[in-house]
This record gives structure tokens, sequence and C-alpha cells, in this order.
């Protein structure tokens, strides 16, 4: 089976669920609380994993107890994690909170370990960059990390998904070397450098971007879908209609699942149209890896 590697961060997440989000100086009382694994890359490693992708996270923990809870759920979820290295940091933590009415959510990471993971750490493992077919990388790591991991896999002549989370503006030096690059539409907007207001703006905005050299880009759209551009051709994907009670770890879902959906050899259209099939059950759940479907669950 085709193999995907992560290169990214993995977090403890704090969630608070309150029934609307405090304004700015207000304490709200919350209705619960509980702490999980989760961060962009563990999140992406078991959506693909349950997606049932071969699948491998590298990325860079603590050695205190959220990094324990971090490792033993990656193996619960049959991620390897030959690649979970230690550090002398604190695990990256991600503080959400999530309105219950609605399900959007607030999040606020501290990125501890993450943040410690360096271009040797990418070197000291090339071979198995250069072993998989697929490469998924975020940006909760440092950026001249990602930007390393996403050369190299280029190089190697691999698939490169670039989920550009948390939003930054990038240049073409990394953009050039991604295959798929999958932002939500925020995440565009700071991208494209424009507002994005109308299907008109975002076809500006995805020109835009694609003419820094990326070869296809997929926006997310939350409830109204997604969007794959490739070849200079667009493809509009409505969602399904659901229910969302907690949106976190909606992207996450759609990017692991699919990297496995590529990875079983569906071609990008196909893909997105299952990516988005688990994404649509992954709202209707709370949380982010515990909310991941199983392979049986994302039929179409
Ligand atoms: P998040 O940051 O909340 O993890 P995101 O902003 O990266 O998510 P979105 O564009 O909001 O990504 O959502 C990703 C995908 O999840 C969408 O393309 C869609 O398939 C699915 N999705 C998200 N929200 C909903 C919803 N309310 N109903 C149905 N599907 C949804
Ligand atoms: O995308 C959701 C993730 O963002 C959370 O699991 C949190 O850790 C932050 O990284």
């Amino acid at each position: 089976m085709a193999k995907i590697l992560v290169v990214g961060s993995a977090n403890a997440d704090l969630v608070t669920y309150v029934d609307k989000m405090p304004k700015e100086g207000e304490t709200r009382l919350g209705e619960s609380f509980s702490i999980n694994a989760g961060g962009k890359g563990a999140n992406q490693a078991v959506a693909c994993a349950k997606a049932g992708g071969n699948v491998t996270l590298l990325a860079k923990i603590g050695q205190d107890e959220y990094g324990k809870m971090i490792e033993s759920t990656l193996i619960e979820n049959n991620v390897n994690t030959k690649l979970l290295l230690d550090s002398e940091s604190q695990t990256g933590v991600a503080s959400i909170t999530v309105d219950s009415q609605t399900g959007e959510n607030k999040i606020v990471v501290v990125k501890g370990a993450n943040d410690k993971l360096t271009i040797q750490d990418i070197n000291d493992n090339i071979e198995l960059i250069k072993q998989s077919d697929i490469l998924i990388v975020q940006l909760e790591i440092p950026l001249h990390v990602a930007r390393h991991a996403i050369l190299i896999g280029y190089l190697a002549h691999k698939t490169v998904i670039l989920n550009p989370a948390p939003a930054q503006k990038l240049n073409n030096d990394i953009l050039k070397y991604v295959t798929y690059l999958t932002p939500n539409k925020t995440e565009l907007e700071i991208l494209a450098d424009m507002e994005i207001h109308n299907e008109k703006d975002l076809k500006i905005a995805i020109e835009k971007v694609a003419s820094y050299g990326v070869k296809s880009i997929i926006v997310t759209l939350g409830d109204k879908g997604a969007v794959l551009y490739k070849r200079k051709e667009m493809t509009y994907i409505p969602s399904y209609k659901v229910d969302a009670i907690d949106t976190t770890g909606a992207g996450d879902c759609f990017n692991g699942v699919f990297a496995a959906y590529l990875a079983k050899r569906y071609n990008a259209i196909e893909s997105v149209k299952y990516a988005m099939k688990a994404a649509s059950i992954c709202v209707t759940r709370e949380g982010t890896i515990k909310a991941m479907p199983s392979k049986k669950e994302i039929h179409i």
C-alpha cells in the first residue's frame, strides 16, 4: 500500500464547551471541559489511518503526561509513531473554546515542542521521506522546517500536500514545490492578500495563488463544501448537509482522508468527495481525533 508521511504538530487540546462565546473582557461559565490529543499533524495522521491509510507521523512532543497521551492515542489509532521525537520543551498545547450552539471554535496554540522540530530532524529521516509516496505538511512547526520537508518531498517526486494552517503569508519559494495546497477561505485570503466576498473574488484569489506555482489548490469552504482548482479548471463540490456541533478538526479530517484516498489511487475529485463525506461526519461529533470517522463510515 502507498505510504503517507505527515510532518507536523501534535498538541494536547484543552477544550471548553460554552453556550455562547464570551465577549472581550467577559467571563462565562462553561458547560464541560476535556483534555485530548490533537494538533493538526496528529489529527491528520489519525484521520488518514482511520480511512485506511498507511501513515507515519514525524512530530516532536515533550517528555510529559501530554506527550504520553499523544503517543498512546496515535498507537491506538494505528499511526506509526517511530518518528515521534522527544524534546526538552513541553508538549504543544491548544486552548480551544467551542460554542455549543453553532459548533464554531476559537483556538490559541502554544507550540512548545512543535517549535523545536529542526531541519536536522528532517535530514535524519530523509530515507523515510523518500520511501513515502505522499507527504502532508501544515504550519504549526517552524516555517523553514516545513519548507525543507516540502522541498525534499518535491525533489524526490512525491505528492506534497500543504495545509497552510494556521494562516500565514507564504512566498513562491514554498508554494512552487506543492502539489496540492489546501487552504480554507481565511487562509486563502491571507495567501492571496485580498478579501473574498463572492465567487468572483474566490476565483481571482485562487488564480493569484496558482500563479505562484502551486500545481493544484483545494479551498475548503465549511458547510459550503470545497473548490478544486487543477489544470486551470475549477470544480465546485458541495458538502453534505448535517447538524454541526463541533467543527474543530474538520479541515484536518479533510486533509487526512484526502491523502488516504489519493494513496488508494482515487483521482483528486473522487478523493475530495470522500474527504468531504468524512469531514461532514467529523463535525457532528465532539473533539478532533475521537471525531474522525472509520473507513466503513466514509462511503459515498
Ligand atoms: P477547522 O479549522 O474548523 O478544522 P477548516 O476551517 O480548516 O476547519 P472548513 O473549510 O471549515 O475547514 O471545513 C473543512 C471541510 O469540512 C469542508 O470542506 C466540509 O467538507 C466539512 N465541513 C465543515 N463544516 C461543515 C458543516 N457545517 N457541515 C458540513 N460539512 C462541513
Ligand atoms: O485543527 C484543529 C487543531 O488545531 C486542534 O487539534 C489544535 O491542536 C490546533 O492545532
